[in-house]
């Protein structure tokens, strides 16, 4: 039985476990899949016992994705832009790293969304390591303009210094959160704005009509964003379907095989419904 885990600070809400247990459950594959919380300022004590421990890889979540991008002998092309890890499988040669955060993000667009990438103009809001994992996947699939807004500009201009190969002359701005511009197709909220309760950090004409509005948070977290989106003529999405998609590529690096995320989705739905229906019913008690 080969072991993985997700490790992160916090970790209890994490789905990883779900997700990764039934994609091993789907494809036969003898595996399990735990989650670790990991102390603060102990990610290579941390990561040293994991591997000891016989563990074949992890997933990396909050806030250690840049050590796991920094401890990491060899990086996939998608990690060495990103500056940051999701994900770790401990090779002989050399641990590597790699962040499926952006193809999942692209994939659950384009799939789960239907809606092609190429032709599109995209505004990011947020310049942390979400949106780094983030931007050069977006530009990949052909966006044909992504504008990168942050409350810090300096952030925002880095990462579109680090990305400018990958793009063509005039497709990739760093903005202010105030005046991003207006009218994109495509619009991914990557900031804590959501899980911190604060409003949208940017005006509701950054959305063209139709437009897809997506937030990286998922459950209470991103209703705010997603009613947002609806009062604006704008089409909502949680960043659950980023999710199961980024797990799946991480998935499919460790173990060779690509799960069916459709299903999968559908079932994390269901589940964290029956969830919040559960926590409602206790509150009336
Ligand atoms: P993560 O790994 O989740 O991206 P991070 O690296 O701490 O976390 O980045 C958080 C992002 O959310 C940053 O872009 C941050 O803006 P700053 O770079 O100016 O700090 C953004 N952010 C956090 N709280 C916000 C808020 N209330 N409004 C707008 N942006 C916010």
């Amino acid at each position: 039985m080969d072991h993985y885990v997700v490790a992160g600070n916090p970790v209890e809400h994490s789905q990883s476990p779900f997700i990764h247990t039934e994609f091993a459950r789907q494809t036969g594959q003898a595996m399990e899949y735990g989650r670790m919380l990991w102390p603060l300022g102990s990610f290579d004590d941390s990561l040293r016992a994991l591997v000891a421990s016989g563990a074949k890889g992890c997933n990396i979540t909050v806030p250690f994705k840049f050590d796991a991008f920094r401890a990491a002998r060899r990086l996939t092309p998608r990690a060495a832009l990103a500056q940051a890890a999701n994900v770790l499988r401990f090779d002989a040669p050399g641990w590597l790293a790699d962040n499926t955060d952006g193809a999942g993000l692209v994939g659950d667009i384009e799939r789960n969304a239907g809606l092609a990438l190429a032709g599109k103009r995209v505004l990011l809001i947020g310049a942390g390591g979400a949106a780094a994992g983030v931007l050069g996947p977006l530009l990949t699939a052909g966006a044909r303009e992504v504008v990168v807004a942050n409350r810090t500009l300096e952030k925002a201009q880095a990462l579109v210094e680090r990305h400018a190969a990958l793009a063509g002359e005039g497709a990739l701005l760093a903005r202010e959160l105030g005046d991003a511009g207006v009218g994109f197709d495509v619009v991914v909220n990557a900031t804590a704005s959501s899980l911190q309760g604060a409003a949208v950090p940017v005006p509701h004409s950054v959305l063209a009509r139709g437009a897809l509005a997506l937030d990286m948070m998922y459950g209470a977290a991103a209703q705010p964003f997603l009613d947002w989106a609806a009062a604006h003529d704008a089409t909502g999405r949680d960043g659950l379907g980023m999710l199961v998609e980024q797990a799946a590529e991480a998935f499919a690096l460790w173990r060779g095989v690509r799960p069916a995320t459709a299903p999968v989705l559908a079932a994390l739905r269901t589940r964290m419904a029956l969830a919040a229906a559960g926590a409602r019913a206790k509150v009336e008690r």
